[in-house]
């Protein structure tokens, strides 16, 4: 499916006052906490303009879900028809202590219902927030995850950080025996999540390890290593998914590798069935890149029937392995029943779990407002480049103009005339959002736009947040801006990313968004084609076993299933694709 074509798409052109868009919005009771933008009288007005108006919205809203985005660009914002037509408008009381009652609030507030009632509304700005910021989703969260997802949150709330359960199953870490007397309702069991890699990577192994745990009834922790409580907001409702600071071997977290007593590979290496009668009370999974056969093994089914009864699991990962976990037989009903669009898998659980920190919805929001608001369009470019060389490398610029030009995602330059006048229509106003650790390619794209004009007319404005130089793991406000980057890509109607790059890959399942990707340049020479769109927006998995669990043997994972390939930006990788857009291929 194309989703600038698909017809689910009610994409339309932004208000050209975005702080108009939060009236209507406010004026529509959902956003109490932003009705002081506008005065009584004003908000009186609003008010009797949209109930004046509510059957012309819902008959022409009726008319539009039928109709191509193409054909009704220029109307009104969709994201306030929808609310209308959904009955949405009933407003959420909001009582003195700033909570409010989320018992009317609308569906898309909540994201399809991803996102569970009754959080406290101003100690996480962006979870009810990001709806001004982001189009309605096309692609909706299927009733099952949603009941998923409430379970899991119980089952949270009665095994997270310091509750009855959660002390009881760490005794049997503190005196590493085998589980002897603990009442089975109590017990819980857990992934234990250590900080590890960079930002990208973080948000994509985090939504894994969920998966995962949704799979096995297992609750995540997360280590929060340096920074990531000032990065996101708590995902589940009551409490904490931040690993406690003292979790008993929270210490031996650096010290653990493939040659632990305590890895799983190793076990396997030294005794075969070791798991089975000694039944330890923990486990740490090695899933970083570097593991080897026996770490590897965490994959098939046989080896996860004995995982299950280790309370603890604690996992280090720099890879999405979502891909792989779509190949085991144990997990394939449910995960069909979950995601019967293969492709949402991170699309949903990343918008599920993470929600920018206040501070840094601040940095996200000012810079939107500043820069992309207005726009008729955003275009977000990517750069990531893992060659060394001045900025910017002169193959990479070609590439990215190429791309650009040749899938007319921006206008080419006049270089003969000094001023252009519109051909045809009306010129737009487009923002370039250029996202790299140096400066040189927004400046270089910045300069053409100025110094000459554009053969339609249209008028581009470049931007870039922040270029720190090189990647730095675990700085904080490098951290915190690498983090709004990423979001603010996300927001862009179209996007533009580097090969191998897990920043891009977080953008475009936020966004929803099918990228061109930059394929990546070998020998310093711009590729041709310079990009290709992909085949969804699901994350690369860059490090996948090939081994065919049953017969014992190397295998091609990338050709056993439709929905599971090798990606567009690494022959090795595996990815989530949705197989009726692939069943030529089959
Ligand atoms: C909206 O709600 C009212 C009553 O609450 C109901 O009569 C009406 O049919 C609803 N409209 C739609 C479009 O669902
Ligand atoms: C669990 O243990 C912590 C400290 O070890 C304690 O503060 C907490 O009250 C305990 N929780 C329950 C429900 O007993
Ligand atoms: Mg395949």
């Amino acid at each position: 499916m194309d989703l600038r074509e698909s017809n689910s798409r009610r994409r339309l052109s932004p208000q050209p006052n975005p702080a108009g868009r939060n009236k209507l919005v406010s004026a529509a009771g959902v956003a109490p906490s932003k009705s002081r933008l506008i005065s009584p009288m004003n908000l009186t007005k609003i008010l009797a303009a949209l109930l004046v108006s509510l059957p012309v919205l819902v008959t022409l809203s009726l008319v539009l879900r039928n109709t191509s985005p193409d054909r009704i660009k220029g109307f009104a914002d969709a994201r306030i028809i929808e609310r209308l037509v959904k009955n949405d408008t009933s407003s959420s009381s909001s009582s003195e202590d700033g909570f409010s009652d989320h018992t009317h609030m609308p569906k898309d507030k909540l994201q399809d219902g991803l996102i569970a009632p009754g959080f406290d509304e101003a100690s996480c700005l962006s979870r009810y927030q990001s709806n001004l910021y982001r189009k309605i989703s096309p692609q909706k969260p299927s009733s099952h995850l949603l009941s998923r997802l409430r379970s899991y949150e119980d089952l949270h709330k009665k095994c997270g950080p310091h509750t009855k359960s959660y002390n009881k199953t760490l005794e049997q870490l503190k005196s590493s025996s085998p589980s002897t007397g603990v009442d089975s309702s109590e017990e819980c069991k857990y992934v234990v999540w250590i900080s590890y890699s960079g930002l990208g990577n973080k948000i994509l192994t985090i939504s894994s390890a969920f998966l995962y745990a949704l799979l096995t009834n297992r609750v995540l922790l997360v280590d929060p290593g340096k920074d990531m409580a000032d990065l996101f907001c708590e995902p589940f409702p009551e409490n904490s998914w931040l690993l406690p600071d003292d979790f008993p071997v929270k210490d031996r977290f650096d010290a653990f590798d493939q040659k632990s007593p305590h890895c799983y590979g190793n076990i396997l290496k030294s005794e075969n069935n070791k798991i089975a009668t000694t039944s330890p009370s923990f486990l740490y999974l090695h899933l970083a890149h570097d593991y080897d056969e026996q770490d590897k093994l965490f994959f098939c089914d046989d080896e996860q029937s004995l995982i299950e009864k280790v309370p603890w699991l604690i996992m280090r990962t720099d890879n999405y392995f979502v891909p792989s976990l779509f190949l085991m037989p144990s997990f394939e009903q449910e995960l069909e029943k979950l995601f019967p669009e293969k492709e949402t898998v991170f699309h949903h659980l990343g918008r599920y779990l993470f929600h920018p920190s206040n501070h840094v919805w601040g940095l996200i929001t000012r810079y939107y407002q500043a820069y992309l608001a207005k726009a008729d369009e955003r275009i977000g470019i990517q750069v990531r480049t893992f060659e060394a060389g001045p900025s910017p490398l002169r193959h990479v610029m070609n590439q990215i103009y190429a791309c650009a030009f040749r899938e007319k995602l921006l206008p080419r330059v006049e270089r003969k005339k000094p001023i252009v006048t519109s051909s045809a229509g009306m010129p737009k106003l487009k923002s370039v959002l250029i996202t790299s650790l140096t400066s040189g390619y927004s400046e270089d794209v910045r300069n053409m736009y100025w110094e000459h004009p554009t053969v339609n007319g249209d008028t581009i404005g470049v931007f870039q947040p922040s270029h720190e130089g090189h990647q730095q793991t675990d700085k904080n406000l490098h951290d915190q801006k690498a983090w709004a980057e990423m979001y603010l890509l996300s927001l862009c109607d179209v996007l533009v990313t580097s090969a191998w790059s897990t920043f891009g890959y977080v953008a475009q399942g936020l966004g929803g968004l099918k990228p061109w990707i930059l394929y990546k340049p070998e020998n310093q020479k711009t590729p041709d084609p310079p990009c290709g769109q992909v085949m969804s927006m699901e994350p690369c998995f860059h490090a996948p076993p090939f081994y065919d669990c049953k017969a014992k043997k190397g295998v091609d994972t990338g050709a056993l299933v439709p929905h599971v390939r090798h990606c567009e930006d690494m022959s090795w990788g595996l990815k989530l694709v949705d197989s009726h857009e692939s069943h030529d291929q089959l």
